[in-house]
């Protein structure tokens, strides 16, 4: 894997975390699969890379996504990355959902973990993991198939996914926005809110914004092109320039953050919507849908 070795991670974390990962066991998976050809049953050979993403290096790794060893190298660094534990962080997620969903999208999914956690947090939903990267859409598959878990795995830009109007009652990302130029996830947020029904909700996981913009050398650890433009703005005021309603951001863990919020009816009485805010955690509510749910369609 060609990774530049001026970043901090490349000159202390990762001869660390070197230490700790059994190298000899990711080199197996690496060579167990055939990955142009396991590639390519995911990609969508029309789709359009958008430049922020087709022109950068991510975690040093040359190339970004659009290879095979940022598909396998990202869960056993990601274990490592996520104070104080990886699975905490993305419980926080899962926590934050006030709807009763029966259909999830999981946009940015890369290898599909938490993906899979909202699967077996509501294992009545349909869930469907869209990311740009067909690599890391392999491993999520394989991972997805050894836990026995039915996800739709789908090639696709978050910013235009394709599916039609009021899809879904939950979507949702995980540490998609640090690595996305702000007005990329405002038009993320743009299309997530078309996507929801009346009631549905969106919850992201990030890292904490306001830590961030604190602690510059965070934002210097990892070779992250957009993480200074994300710790500068604010996915509260994203969420409600894109419509939301009851927009909220709850501190995770210091580094992380998770803002959730709901599509409210059109003209609906915002007191009535930030009613919401004293939603009962245990006490899920249903988002206004008629029941009778567009199909799942591939998306454009
Ligand atoms: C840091 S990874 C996060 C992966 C996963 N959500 C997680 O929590 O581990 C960011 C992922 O977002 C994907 N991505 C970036 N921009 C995207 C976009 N516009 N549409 C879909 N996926 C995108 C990348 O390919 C990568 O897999």
């Amino acid at each position: 894997m060609a990774v530049r070795k001026d970043t901090i991670f490349e000159r202390f974390l990762s001869p660390l975390i070197r230490l700790a990962i059994d190298e000899t066991e990711l080199k197996r998976f690496y060579q167990s699969i055939d990955w142009e050809t396991a590639a390519d049953r995911h990609r969508q050979p029309n789709l359009i890379y958008p430049e922020y993403y087709s022109s950068q290096n991510f975690h040093g790794i040359e190339g970004g996504y659009f290879n095979a060893n940022a598909a396998v190298s990202y869960d056993p660094i990601t274990q490592y990355v996520l104070p104080p534990n990886e699975t905490l962080v993305r419980q926080g997620l899962i926590d934050a959902v006030r709807v009763k969903p029966r259909r999830i999208l999981d946009l940015g999914c890369g290898t599909g973990s938490t993906t899979l956690m909202l699967k077996q947090a509501f294992p009545q939903a349909q869930v469907v993991g869209l990311d740009l990267s067909p690599y890391m859409l392999v491993v999520a598959e394989i991972k997805a198939q050894k836990a026995g878990l039915d996800i739709e795995w789908l090639h696709g830009n978050a910013e235009s996914t394709g599916f039609p109007d009021s899809s879904f009652d939950l979507v949702a990302a995980s540490l998609l926005f640090h690595e996305t130029p702000p007005t990329v996830s405002r038009s993320i947020l743009r299309e997530s809110f078309r996507l929801l029904g009346v009631g549905g909700q969106v919850a992201i996981l990030d890292g904490n914004q306001k830590t961030l913009r604190q602690t510059e050398w965070l934002t210097e650890v990892f070779e992250e092109p957009y993480i200074k433009s994300y710790a500068a703005g604010s996915v509260d005021a994203w969420m409600g320039a894109a419509g939301f309603a009851a927009v909220q951001t709850q501190e995770h863990w210091w580094v992380h953050q998770v803002t959730q919020a709901v599509k409210p009816l059109p003209g609906q009485d915002l007191e009535q919507v930030s009613a919401a805010k004293s939603w009962n955690p245990t006490d899920n509510l249903s988002p206004d849908f008629n029941g009778d749910l567009p199909g799942i369609a591939a998306p454009a």
